[in-house]
Protein backbone atom coordinates (compact mmCIF):
# COMPACT_ATOMS: atom_id res chain seq x y z
CA UNK A 1 0.00 0.00 0.00
CA UNK A 2 2.86 2.15 0.95
CA UNK A 3 3.36 1.66 -3.04
CA UNK A 4 0.23 2.79 -3.55
CA UNK A 5 0.50 5.55 -2.70
CA UNK A 6 3.92 6.34 -4.37
CA UNK A 7 2.04 5.37 -7.52
CA UNK A 8 -0.68 7.89 -6.98
CA UNK A 9 1.98 10.57 -6.36
CA UNK A 10 3.82 9.77 -9.61
CA UNK A 11 0.43 9.67 -11.55
CA UNK A 12 -0.31 13.39 -10.12
CA UNK A 13 2.78 14.76 -12.14
CA UNK A 14 1.13 14.32 -15.39
CA UNK A 15 -1.46 15.62 -17.62
CA UNK A 16 -4.23 15.34 -20.09
CA UNK A 17 -3.28 12.50 -22.62
CA UNK A 18 -0.28 11.60 -20.97
CA UNK A 19 -2.11 10.90 -17.51
CA UNK A 20 -4.60 8.19 -19.73
CA UNK A 21 -1.46 6.51 -20.81
CA UNK A 22 -0.03 6.78 -17.10
CA UNK A 23 -3.18 5.47 -15.67
CA UNK A 24 -3.05 2.75 -17.61
CA UNK A 25 0.75 1.74 -17.62
CA UNK A 26 0.16 1.91 -13.73
CA UNK A 27 -2.66 -0.56 -13.49
CA UNK A 28 -0.33 -2.93 -15.67
CA UNK A 29 2.37 -2.54 -12.98
CA UNK A 30 0.10 -2.53 -10.09
CA UNK A 31 -1.05 -6.35 -11.29
CA UNK A 32 2.66 -7.46 -12.09
CA UNK A 33 3.44 -6.31 -8.70
CA UNK A 34 1.48 -7.71 -6.70
CA UNK A 35 1.98 -11.00 -8.38
CA UNK A 36 5.45 -10.48 -7.93
CA UNK A 37 4.66 -10.14 -4.04
CA UNK A 38 2.77 -13.34 -4.18
CA UNK A 39 5.06 -15.40 -5.74
CA UNK A 40 6.95 -17.66 -3.14
CA UNK A 41 9.53 -19.66 -4.54
CA UNK A 42 10.46 -21.13 -8.00
CA UNK A 43 7.24 -20.90 -10.86
CA UNK A 44 8.66 -24.83 -12.14
CA UNK A 45 8.97 -27.47 -9.81
CA UNK A 46 11.71 -29.53 -11.23
CA UNK A 47 9.88 -32.98 -11.06
CA UNK A 48 7.05 -31.87 -12.66
CA UNK A 49 8.90 -31.28 -16.32
CA UNK A 50 7.91 -33.74 -18.75
CA UNK A 51 9.24 -34.01 -22.63
CA UNK A 52 6.69 -32.70 -24.66
CA UNK A 53 4.28 -35.03 -26.43
CA UNK A 54 5.64 -36.40 -29.65
CA UNK A 55 3.51 -34.46 -31.91
CA UNK A 56 3.21 -31.66 -29.96
CA UNK A 57 6.94 -30.11 -31.72
CA UNK A 58 6.58 -30.89 -35.41
CA UNK A 59 9.63 -31.02 -37.87
CA UNK A 60 9.04 -28.26 -40.16
CA UNK A 61 9.40 -30.61 -43.34
CA UNK A 62 6.29 -32.34 -42.36
CA UNK A 63 4.57 -28.69 -42.08
CA UNK A 64 6.24 -28.22 -45.44
CA UNK A 65 5.65 -31.19 -47.13
CA UNK A 66 1.78 -30.66 -47.77
CA UNK A 67 2.57 -28.07 -50.10
CA UNK A 68 0.94 -24.92 -50.48
CA UNK A 69 -2.46 -24.16 -51.20
CA UNK A 70 -3.86 -22.10 -54.25
CA UNK A 71 -4.86 -19.66 -51.86
CA UNK A 72 -2.04 -18.07 -50.77
CA UNK A 73 -3.45 -14.43 -50.97
CA UNK A 74 -5.98 -15.36 -48.77
CA UNK A 75 -4.12 -17.28 -46.45
CA UNK A 76 -1.69 -13.57 -46.51
CA UNK A 77 -4.28 -11.12 -46.42
CA UNK A 78 -5.48 -12.91 -42.86
CA UNK A 79 -2.26 -11.90 -41.46
CA UNK A 80 -0.09 -9.13 -39.53
CA UNK A 81 3.53 -8.84 -39.46
CA UNK A 82 4.51 -7.19 -36.05
CA UNK A 83 8.01 -6.82 -34.97
CA UNK A 84 9.11 -6.37 -31.40
CA UNK A 85 11.13 -2.68 -31.54
CA UNK A 86 11.03 -1.24 -28.23
CA UNK A 87 14.86 -2.05 -28.00
CA UNK A 88 17.89 -0.02 -28.15
CA UNK A 89 21.14 -0.47 -29.92
CA UNK A 90 23.11 0.17 -26.72
CA UNK A 91 25.00 -3.12 -26.87
CA UNK A 92 26.47 -2.26 -29.98
CA UNK A 93 27.89 0.85 -29.17
CA UNK A 94 24.69 2.90 -31.25
CA UNK A 95 22.20 5.61 -29.78
CA UNK A 96 18.60 5.06 -30.90
CA UNK A 97 16.32 1.97 -31.83
CA UNK A 98 18.14 -0.80 -32.69
CA UNK A 99 16.48 -1.36 -35.85
CA UNK A 100 17.49 1.66 -37.02
CA UNK A 101 21.44 -0.19 -37.49
CA UNK A 102 22.79 -0.28 -41.05
CA UNK A 103 22.92 -3.93 -41.24
CA UNK A 104 23.84 -4.66 -45.35
CA UNK A 105 24.22 -2.16 -47.72
CA UNK A 106 22.78 0.74 -45.91
CA UNK A 107 19.60 -0.80 -45.29
CA UNK A 108 18.74 -1.26 -41.93
CA UNK A 109 16.98 -3.73 -40.00
CA UNK A 110 13.41 -1.99 -40.47
CA UNK A 111 14.27 -1.43 -43.68
CA UNK A 112 15.05 -4.97 -44.86
CA UNK A 113 11.43 -5.84 -42.90
CA UNK A 114 9.98 -2.81 -45.16
CA UNK A 115 11.58 -4.46 -48.40
CA UNK A 116 10.58 -8.48 -47.37
CA UNK A 117 6.72 -7.28 -46.72
CA UNK A 118 6.42 -4.88 -49.92
CA UNK A 119 7.45 -7.89 -51.48
CA UNK A 120 4.85 -10.31 -50.39
CA UNK A 121 1.95 -7.60 -51.12
CA UNK A 122 3.61 -6.96 -54.58
CA UNK A 123 4.41 -10.97 -55.21
CA UNK A 124 1.02 -12.06 -54.16
CA UNK A 125 -1.42 -8.91 -54.62
CA UNK A 126 -1.80 -8.82 -51.05
CA UNK A 127 -2.46 -6.40 -47.89
CA UNK A 128 -0.03 -7.55 -45.15
CA UNK A 129 0.52 -4.47 -42.79
CA UNK A 130 3.49 -4.46 -40.56
CA UNK A 131 2.93 -3.16 -36.59
CA UNK A 132 5.95 -2.14 -35.03
CA UNK A 133 5.82 -2.72 -30.87
CA UNK A 134 7.96 0.51 -29.82
CA UNK A 135 8.98 1.60 -26.20
CA UNK A 136 9.33 4.89 -24.72
CA UNK A 137 12.44 4.41 -25.46
CA UNK A 138 12.12 3.93 -29.56
CA UNK A 139 8.99 5.27 -30.63
CA UNK A 140 9.89 9.04 -31.60
CA UNK A 141 12.96 8.04 -33.64
CA UNK A 142 11.03 5.30 -35.32
CA UNK A 143 8.15 7.57 -36.32
CA UNK A 144 10.10 10.38 -38.00
CA UNK A 145 11.73 7.50 -40.03
CA UNK A 146 8.80 5.60 -41.16
CA UNK A 147 7.96 8.64 -43.65
CA UNK A 148 10.49 7.37 -45.57
CA UNK A 149 8.45 4.34 -46.18
CA UNK A 150 4.83 6.11 -47.19
CA UNK A 151 5.39 5.40 -51.13
CA UNK A 152 5.92 1.89 -50.27
CA UNK A 153 3.40 -0.74 -50.62
CA UNK A 154 3.01 -1.51 -47.13
CA UNK A 155 0.68 0.01 -44.20
CA UNK A 156 2.24 0.33 -40.95
CA UNK A 157 1.20 0.72 -38.05
CA UNK A 158 2.85 1.63 -34.45
CA UNK A 159 1.71 1.39 -30.82
CA UNK A 160 3.49 2.04 -27.51
CA UNK A 161 4.03 -1.31 -24.87
CA UNK A 162 4.39 -0.11 -21.16
CA UNK A 163 6.12 2.21 -19.27
CA UNK A 164 6.90 0.91 -15.62
CA UNK A 165 9.04 2.33 -12.53
CA UNK A 166 11.74 0.46 -12.04
CA UNK A 167 11.86 -0.47 -7.72
CA UNK A 168 14.80 -0.07 -5.33
CA UNK A 169 15.91 -3.00 -4.65
CA UNK A 170 15.41 -3.23 -0.81
CA UNK A 171 12.73 -1.20 0.11
CA UNK A 172 11.13 -1.87 -3.10
CA UNK A 173 9.93 1.97 -3.87
CA UNK A 174 9.99 3.49 -7.30
CA UNK A 175 13.45 5.42 -7.66
CA UNK A 176 11.89 8.20 -9.74
CA UNK A 177 10.01 11.40 -8.27
CA UNK A 178 8.37 12.25 -11.05
CA UNK A 179 7.31 11.12 -14.84
CA UNK A 180 9.75 12.98 -16.57
CA UNK A 181 12.17 11.32 -19.19
CA UNK A 182 14.45 13.60 -19.00
CA UNK A 183 17.68 13.91 -16.90
CA UNK A 184 18.26 11.67 -13.89
CA UNK A 185 14.57 10.70 -13.68
CA UNK A 186 15.10 9.11 -17.11
CA UNK A 187 16.58 6.27 -15.33
CA UNK A 188 13.34 5.49 -13.19
CA UNK A 189 11.55 3.77 -16.15
CA UNK A 190 11.80 0.79 -18.57
CA UNK A 191 10.32 -1.23 -20.93
CA UNK A 192 8.60 -4.31 -19.41
CA UNK A 193 9.90 -7.07 -21.51
CA UNK A 194 8.28 -8.41 -25.28
CA UNK A 195 5.82 -10.08 -22.84
CA UNK A 196 3.77 -6.71 -22.66
CA UNK A 197 2.43 -6.89 -25.98
CA UNK A 198 -0.64 -8.45 -25.38
CA UNK A 199 -1.78 -6.17 -23.00
CA UNK A 200 -0.58 -3.36 -24.59
CA UNK A 201 -1.59 -4.11 -28.57
CA UNK A 202 -5.27 -4.64 -26.54
CA UNK A 203 -5.06 -1.43 -25.25
CA UNK A 204 -4.08 0.46 -27.75
CA UNK A 205 -7.27 -0.59 -29.88
CA UNK A 206 -5.45 -2.12 -33.04
CA UNK A 207 -6.19 -5.24 -32.06
CA UNK A 208 -9.48 -4.39 -32.67
CA UNK A 209 -9.45 -2.60 -35.68
CA UNK A 210 -7.06 -5.29 -37.32
CA UNK A 211 -9.62 -7.95 -36.39
CA UNK A 212 -12.23 -5.59 -37.72
CA UNK A 213 -10.39 -5.28 -41.09
CA UNK A 214 -10.49 -9.23 -41.45
CA UNK A 215 -6.52 -9.65 -39.79
CA UNK A 216 -6.91 -13.42 -37.83
CA UNK A 217 -3.07 -14.00 -37.18
CA UNK A 218 -0.33 -12.23 -36.42
CA UNK A 219 3.92 -13.36 -37.16
CA UNK A 220 5.75 -11.64 -34.16
CA UNK A 221 9.71 -11.91 -33.89
CA UNK A 222 12.27 -9.81 -32.84
CA UNK A 223 13.40 -7.23 -35.07
CA UNK A 224 16.61 -8.20 -34.31
CA UNK A 225 16.48 -11.46 -36.08
CA UNK A 226 16.72 -11.83 -39.96
CA UNK A 227 15.72 -15.40 -40.58
CA UNK A 228 12.68 -14.26 -39.66
CA UNK A 229 10.41 -13.93 -42.99
CA UNK A 230 6.89 -14.66 -43.29
CA UNK A 231 7.42 -18.64 -44.05
CA UNK A 232 4.47 -19.24 -46.52
CA UNK A 233 3.63 -23.08 -45.41
CA UNK A 234 4.01 -22.47 -40.92
CA UNK A 235 0.82 -19.60 -42.19
CA UNK A 236 -0.79 -22.14 -44.31
CA UNK A 237 -0.54 -24.98 -40.88
CA UNK A 238 -2.51 -22.04 -39.10
CA UNK A 239 -4.79 -21.11 -41.37
CA UNK A 240 -5.99 -24.68 -42.73
CA UNK A 241 -6.27 -26.08 -38.94
CA UNK A 242 -5.36 -29.47 -40.64
CA UNK A 243 -6.68 -32.34 -38.03
CA UNK A 244 -9.82 -29.83 -37.23
CA UNK A 245 -8.25 -28.73 -34.41
CA UNK A 246 -8.14 -24.81 -33.61
CA UNK A 247 -4.58 -23.78 -32.99
CA UNK A 248 -4.03 -20.83 -31.60
CA UNK A 249 -0.63 -20.42 -30.95
CA UNK A 250 2.71 -21.12 -33.05
CA UNK A 251 6.04 -21.55 -31.71
CA UNK A 252 9.14 -21.89 -34.17
CA UNK A 253 12.13 -24.10 -31.73
CA UNK A 254 15.11 -25.04 -33.93
CA UNK A 255 17.69 -27.35 -32.83
CA UNK A 256 20.12 -26.28 -30.44
CA UNK A 257 23.99 -26.43 -30.34
CA UNK A 258 26.38 -26.20 -27.87
CA UNK A 259 26.95 -22.67 -28.41
CA UNK A 260 23.02 -22.06 -27.57
CA UNK A 261 22.88 -22.09 -23.82
CA UNK A 262 20.94 -18.99 -23.43
CA UNK A 263 17.38 -19.78 -25.34
CA UNK A 264 14.36 -20.83 -23.32
CA UNK A 265 13.38 -24.44 -24.56
CA UNK A 266 9.67 -25.84 -24.58
CA UNK A 267 8.28 -28.71 -22.12
CA UNK A 268 5.37 -30.21 -20.96
CA UNK A 269 4.00 -29.32 -17.54
CA UNK A 270 0.66 -29.53 -15.46
CA UNK A 271 -0.95 -30.65 -18.96
CA UNK A 272 0.46 -28.05 -21.42
CA UNK A 273 3.25 -26.95 -23.56
CA UNK A 274 4.84 -24.39 -21.49
CA UNK A 275 8.32 -21.79 -22.06
CA UNK A 276 11.17 -22.81 -19.58
CA UNK A 277 13.83 -19.80 -19.23
CA UNK A 278 16.98 -20.09 -17.74
CA UNK A 279 15.99 -17.47 -15.47
CA UNK A 280 13.52 -20.10 -14.10
CA UNK A 281 15.80 -23.32 -13.37
CA UNK A 282 16.78 -23.65 -9.82
CA UNK A 283 20.49 -23.55 -9.59
CA UNK A 284 21.01 -27.00 -8.82
CA UNK A 285 19.51 -27.77 -12.86
CA UNK A 286 21.19 -24.82 -14.46
CA UNK A 287 23.76 -27.56 -16.42
CA UNK A 288 21.24 -30.02 -17.50
CA UNK A 289 19.14 -26.91 -18.76
CA UNK A 290 22.06 -26.45 -21.10
CA UNK A 291 23.08 -29.88 -22.11
CA UNK A 292 21.81 -30.51 -25.98
CA UNK A 293 20.83 -34.37 -24.94
CA UNK A 294 17.96 -33.47 -22.29
CA UNK A 295 16.40 -30.05 -24.10
CA UNK A 296 17.31 -30.19 -27.40
CA UNK A 297 15.36 -27.34 -28.50
CA UNK A 298 15.04 -23.70 -28.44
CA UNK A 299 13.12 -21.05 -28.93
CA UNK A 300 13.73 -18.79 -31.93
CA UNK A 301 10.76 -16.03 -30.30
CA UNK A 302 9.38 -16.27 -34.11
CA UNK A 303 5.57 -16.83 -33.09
CA UNK A 304 2.30 -17.28 -34.81
CA UNK A 305 -0.64 -16.21 -32.83
CA UNK A 306 -4.44 -15.94 -33.44
CA UNK A 307 -5.95 -12.50 -32.41
CA UNK A 308 -9.30 -13.53 -31.36
CA UNK A 309 -7.34 -15.52 -29.06
CA UNK A 310 -5.52 -13.25 -27.83
CA UNK A 311 -8.59 -11.01 -27.46
CA UNK A 312 -10.17 -13.51 -25.55
CA UNK A 313 -7.32 -13.80 -22.91
CA UNK A 314 -7.03 -10.53 -22.68
CA UNK A 315 -11.00 -10.04 -21.86
CA UNK A 316 -10.66 -13.11 -19.06
CA UNK A 317 -7.71 -11.60 -17.96
CA UNK A 318 -6.05 -15.02 -18.59
CA UNK A 319 -2.62 -14.44 -19.52
CA UNK A 320 -0.33 -14.87 -16.10
CA UNK A 321 2.71 -14.53 -17.53
CA UNK A 322 5.69 -15.55 -15.60
CA UNK A 323 7.99 -12.76 -14.27
CA UNK A 324 11.46 -12.74 -14.42
CA UNK A 325 12.96 -10.36 -11.94
CA UNK A 326 15.87 -8.43 -13.90
CA UNK A 327 18.33 -6.96 -11.42
CA UNK A 328 20.35 -3.14 -12.53
CA UNK A 329 22.79 -0.91 -10.83
CA UNK A 330 21.85 2.44 -12.27
CA UNK A 331 24.38 4.78 -12.77
CA UNK A 332 24.48 6.55 -9.22
CA UNK A 333 25.03 3.03 -7.54
CA UNK A 334 21.19 2.00 -6.69
CA UNK A 335 20.23 -1.74 -6.96
CA UNK A 336 16.90 -1.95 -8.85
CA UNK A 337 14.73 -4.27 -10.24
CA UNK A 338 12.65 -4.41 -13.16
CA UNK A 339 9.70 -6.97 -13.41
CA UNK A 340 9.52 -7.92 -16.91
CA UNK A 341 7.42 -10.87 -18.93
CA UNK A 342 8.13 -12.65 -22.23
CA UNK A 343 5.99 -13.27 -25.00
CA UNK A 344 6.38 -16.94 -25.37
CA UNK A 345 5.16 -17.42 -22.26
CA UNK A 346 2.03 -17.26 -23.23
CA UNK A 347 2.09 -20.42 -24.65
CA UNK A 348 0.80 -22.19 -21.43
CA UNK A 349 -2.02 -20.18 -22.58
CA UNK A 350 -3.75 -20.82 -25.69
CA UNK A 351 -5.58 -23.63 -26.90
CA UNK A 352 -3.66 -26.27 -29.07
CA UNK A 353 -0.36 -24.93 -29.10
CA UNK A 354 2.57 -26.22 -31.39
CA UNK A 355 6.04 -26.07 -31.62
CA UNK A 356 7.07 -26.03 -35.00
CA UNK A 357 11.38 -27.37 -35.19
CA UNK A 358 12.39 -25.34 -38.25
CA UNK A 359 15.57 -24.97 -39.50
CA UNK A 360 18.30 -22.66 -38.37
CA UNK A 361 18.04 -19.94 -41.33
CA UNK A 362 15.00 -19.21 -39.46
CA UNK A 363 16.86 -17.95 -36.32
CA UNK A 364 19.39 -14.98 -37.72
CA UNK A 365 19.87 -13.09 -34.92
CA UNK A 366 22.51 -10.07 -34.72
CA UNK A 367 23.05 -9.24 -31.21
CA UNK A 368 26.77 -8.25 -31.85
CA UNK A 369 29.06 -7.22 -34.31
CA UNK A 370 30.49 -10.67 -34.49
CA UNK A 371 27.13 -11.31 -35.94
CA UNK A 372 26.97 -8.25 -38.23
CA UNK A 373 30.09 -8.87 -39.54
CA UNK A 374 28.52 -12.89 -40.94
CA UNK A 375 25.47 -10.91 -42.17
CA UNK A 376 27.65 -8.51 -44.05
CA UNK A 377 30.06 -10.22 -45.61
CA UNK A 378 29.74 -12.90 -49.14
CA UNK A 379 28.14 -15.82 -46.67
CA UNK A 380 24.69 -14.44 -47.40
CA UNK A 381 23.48 -12.74 -50.82
CA UNK A 382 20.55 -10.57 -50.11
CA UNK A 383 17.49 -10.74 -52.07
CA UNK A 384 13.95 -8.37 -51.58
CA UNK A 385 14.79 -7.64 -48.53
CA UNK A 386 15.82 -11.62 -47.51
CA UNK A 387 19.37 -12.67 -46.50
CA UNK A 388 20.07 -16.21 -47.90
CA UNK A 389 23.26 -18.57 -47.02
CA UNK A 390 25.26 -18.15 -50.42
CA UNK A 391 25.16 -21.28 -52.76
CA UNK A 392 29.29 -20.59 -53.17
CA UNK A 393 29.82 -21.60 -49.57
CA UNK A 394 30.36 -25.57 -50.28
CA UNK A 395 29.02 -26.42 -46.43
CA UNK A 396 25.90 -25.41 -45.01
CA UNK A 397 27.36 -24.22 -41.47
CA UNK A 398 28.21 -20.77 -40.56
CA UNK A 399 31.60 -20.04 -38.99
CA UNK A 400 32.26 -19.04 -35.47
CA UNK A 401 33.51 -15.28 -35.80
CA UNK A 402 34.89 -13.53 -32.16
CA UNK A 403 35.58 -10.34 -32.48
CA UNK A 404 37.33 -9.01 -29.14
CA UNK A 405 36.51 -5.61 -26.91
CA UNK A 406 37.84 -2.99 -29.72
CA UNK A 407 35.05 -3.80 -32.25
CA UNK A 408 32.45 -4.10 -29.70
CA UNK A 409 30.92 -0.60 -30.96
CA UNK A 410 29.94 -0.49 -34.45
CA UNK A 411 31.42 2.76 -35.57
CA UNK A 412 34.76 1.52 -34.19
CA UNK A 413 34.08 -2.02 -36.02
CA UNK A 414 33.41 -0.72 -39.03
CA UNK A 415 36.91 1.47 -39.03
CA UNK A 416 38.49 -1.20 -38.51
CA UNK A 417 37.59 -2.95 -41.31
CA UNK A 418 38.28 -1.29 -44.78
CA UNK A 419 36.48 -3.75 -46.77
CA UNK A 420 34.45 -6.73 -45.02
CA UNK A 421 36.66 -10.16 -45.99
CA UNK A 422 36.13 -12.71 -48.33
CA UNK A 423 34.50 -15.19 -46.27
CA UNK A 424 32.88 -18.00 -48.41
CA UNK A 425 35.83 -20.78 -46.75
CA UNK A 426 36.07 -19.19 -43.19
CA UNK A 427 35.92 -22.21 -40.59
CA UNK A 428 36.37 -19.76 -37.51
CA UNK A 429 37.72 -16.08 -37.09
CA UNK A 430 39.64 -14.83 -33.86
CA UNK A 431 40.34 -10.96 -34.06
CA UNK A 432 41.04 -8.98 -30.61
CA UNK A 433 42.90 -6.22 -30.13
CA UNK A 434 44.24 -2.67 -31.86
CA UNK A 435 43.81 -4.57 -35.28
CA UNK A 436 43.04 -3.20 -38.47
CA UNK A 437 42.01 -5.17 -41.83
CA UNK A 438 42.38 -3.43 -45.32
CA UNK A 439 40.82 -4.03 -48.37
CA UNK A 440 39.98 -7.32 -50.09
CA UNK A 441 41.23 -9.61 -46.99
CA UNK A 442 40.12 -13.01 -47.68
CA UNK A 443 40.13 -15.20 -44.52
CA UNK A 444 40.07 -19.39 -44.72
CA UNK A 445 39.98 -22.35 -42.41
CA UNK A 446 40.76 -20.80 -39.30
CA UNK A 447 42.07 -17.54 -38.81
CA UNK A 448 43.66 -16.09 -35.40
CA UNK A 449 44.83 -12.59 -35.51
CA UNK A 450 45.56 -11.11 -31.72
CA UNK A 451 47.41 -7.87 -31.16
CA UNK A 452 48.60 -7.75 -27.32
CA UNK A 453 48.47 -4.92 -25.42
CA UNK A 454 50.72 -2.33 -27.12
CA UNK A 455 50.63 -3.78 -30.18
CA UNK A 456 49.01 -3.04 -33.34
CA UNK A 457 48.35 -5.17 -36.36
CA UNK A 458 47.62 -3.84 -39.88
CA UNK A 459 46.46 -6.91 -42.61
CA UNK A 460 47.81 -5.66 -45.51
CA UNK A 461 44.59 -5.28 -48.51
CA UNK A 462 44.80 -8.20 -50.78
CA UNK A 463 45.93 -10.66 -47.91
CA UNK A 464 45.22 -13.83 -48.36
CA UNK A 465 45.48 -15.73 -44.66
CA UNK A 466 44.86 -19.44 -44.97
CA UNK A 467 44.74 -21.50 -41.16
CA UNK A 468 46.59 -18.72 -39.94
CA UNK A 469 48.07 -17.23 -36.73
CA UNK A 470 49.07 -13.75 -37.01
CA UNK A 471 50.42 -12.12 -33.30
CA UNK A 472 52.27 -9.51 -31.83
CA UNK A 473 53.16 -6.38 -33.98
CA UNK A 474 52.97 -5.94 -37.69
CA UNK A 475 52.30 -2.83 -39.23
CA UNK A 476 52.65 -1.38 -42.89
P1 LIG B 1 16.49 -8.54 -26.57
O1 LIG B 1 17.53 -8.38 -27.62
O2 LIG B 1 16.53 -7.59 -25.43
O3 LIG B 1 16.42 -9.95 -25.97
O4 LIG B 1 15.08 -8.40 -27.22
P2 LIG B 1 17.29 -11.23 -26.32
O5 LIG B 1 18.61 -11.11 -25.64
O6 LIG B 1 17.30 -11.45 -27.80
O7 LIG B 1 16.47 -12.38 -25.65
P3 LIG B 1 14.94 -12.73 -25.80
O8 LIG B 1 14.50 -12.53 -27.23
O9 LIG B 1 14.25 -11.81 -24.85
O10 LIG B 1 14.86 -14.16 -25.40
C1 LIG B 1 14.62 -9.19 -28.28
C2 LIG B 1 13.62 -8.38 -29.07
O11 LIG B 1 12.57 -7.93 -28.24
C3 LIG B 1 12.44 -6.53 -28.30
C4 LIG B 1 13.79 -6.03 -28.77
O12 LIG B 1 13.63 -4.80 -29.46
C5 LIG B 1 14.22 -7.14 -29.71
O13 LIG B 1 13.66 -7.01 -31.00
N1 LIG B 1 12.00 -6.03 -26.97
C6 LIG B 1 12.65 -6.41 -25.84
C7 LIG B 1 10.92 -5.19 -26.90
O14 LIG B 1 10.30 -4.84 -27.92
N2 LIG B 1 10.51 -4.74 -25.67
C8 LIG B 1 11.13 -5.10 -24.53
O15 LIG B 1 10.72 -4.65 -23.45
C9 LIG B 1 12.24 -5.95 -24.61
Amino acid sequence: SSMHSELEKLLDTSRGAEREVSRKDFEGFKNIFHRFLQVKGPSIEWIKIQRPPEDSIQPYDKIAGRGLPDNVADCLNKLAVVKLNGGLGTSMGCKGPKSLISVRNENTFLDLTVQQIEHLNKTYNTDVPLVLMNSFNTDEDTNKILQKYTHHRVKIHTFNQSRYPRVNKESLLPVSTNLSMTGQSAEGWYPPGHGDIYASFYNSGLLDQLIAQGKEYIFVSNIDNLGATVDLHILHHMVSQPNGKRCEFIMEVTDKTRADVKGGTLIQYEGKLRLLEIAQVPKAHVDEFKSVSKFKIFNTNNLWISLTAIQRLQEQKAMDLEIIVNPKTLDGGQNVVQLETAVGAAIKCFDNALGINVPRSRFLPVKTTSDLLLVMSNLYSLDAGSLTMSPKREFPTTPHVKLGSSFTKVQEYLTRFESIPDMLELDHLTVSGDVTLGKNVSVKGTVIIIANHGDRIDIPAGSMLENKIVSGNLRI
